[in-house]
C-alpha cells in the first residue's frame, strides 16, 4: 500500500527536471499524479512513463501565468480524478542571463522585469486559484 493510494496530486512544471522526478514519485506512493507543464508534448511523455510502470497519470498543458489555464488544469484534474489533494507549485523559468556570471548592476532592468512579472503572476493565480474553491 502507498502513502499517497487514492491521492491527487498536480505537479506543475512536471515534464521536466525536479517536476519529472516528484511526478514519478507520488505515482511509485500509489498516488494519481497530474503531470501539468507549458510543454505539453514533455508533460505527455512523463504521464506515459508513470503509466508503463501501471501510474496513474494525467498529462495536461498549462501556462501557469496565465489564469484561465490554470482554472482549466483544476477542472480537468478534478474532472479525470474527482478532486486535488495536493500541489506542488514547481513550475519556474529562469534567467536568461547567467547570473552567476555577470555583475548584478550588469543584469538589464528588462530582464529582472521578465523573470518579477513571471512570478508575481505565477503566485497570483495560486492564491486566487486556492481561494475560488
Ligand atoms: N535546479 C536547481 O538547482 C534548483 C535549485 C533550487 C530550486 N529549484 C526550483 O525547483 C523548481 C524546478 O527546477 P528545475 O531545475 O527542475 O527546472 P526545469 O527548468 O528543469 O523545469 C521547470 C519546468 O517548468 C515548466 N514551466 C516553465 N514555465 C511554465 C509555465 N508558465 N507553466 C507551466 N510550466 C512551466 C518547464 O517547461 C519545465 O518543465 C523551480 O521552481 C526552481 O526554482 C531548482
Amino acid at each position: 500500500m502507498g502513502r499517497l493510494d487514492g491521492k491527487t496530486v498536480v505537479v506543475t512544471g512536471g515534464g521536466h527536471g525536479i517536476g519529472r522526478a516528484y511526478c514519478q514519485r507520488f505515482a511509485r506512493e500509489g498516488g494519481n499524479v497530474v503531470v501539468a507543464d507549458v510543454d505539453g508534448p514533455a508533460a505527455d511523455r512523463v504521464a506515459e512513463e508513470i503509466r508503463a510502470t501501471a501510474g496513474e497519470a494525467l498529462p495536461v498543458q498549462v501556462d501557469v501565468s496565465k489564469y484561465d489555464s490554470v482554472q482549466a488544469l483544476a477542472r480537468q484534474a478534478s474532472e479525470s480524478f474527482g478532486g486535488i489533494d495536493g500541489l506542488v507549485n514547481n513550475a519556474a523559468i529562469f534567467a536568461t542571463i547567467p547570473i552567476s556570471r555577470v555583475r548584478f548592476e550588469e543584469i538589464p532592468e528588462q530582464e529582472w522585469n521578465r523573470v518579477k512579472a513571471w512570478g508575481w503572476e505565477h503566485r497570483q493565480h495560486r492564491v486566487r486559484n486556492r481561494l475560488s474553491r
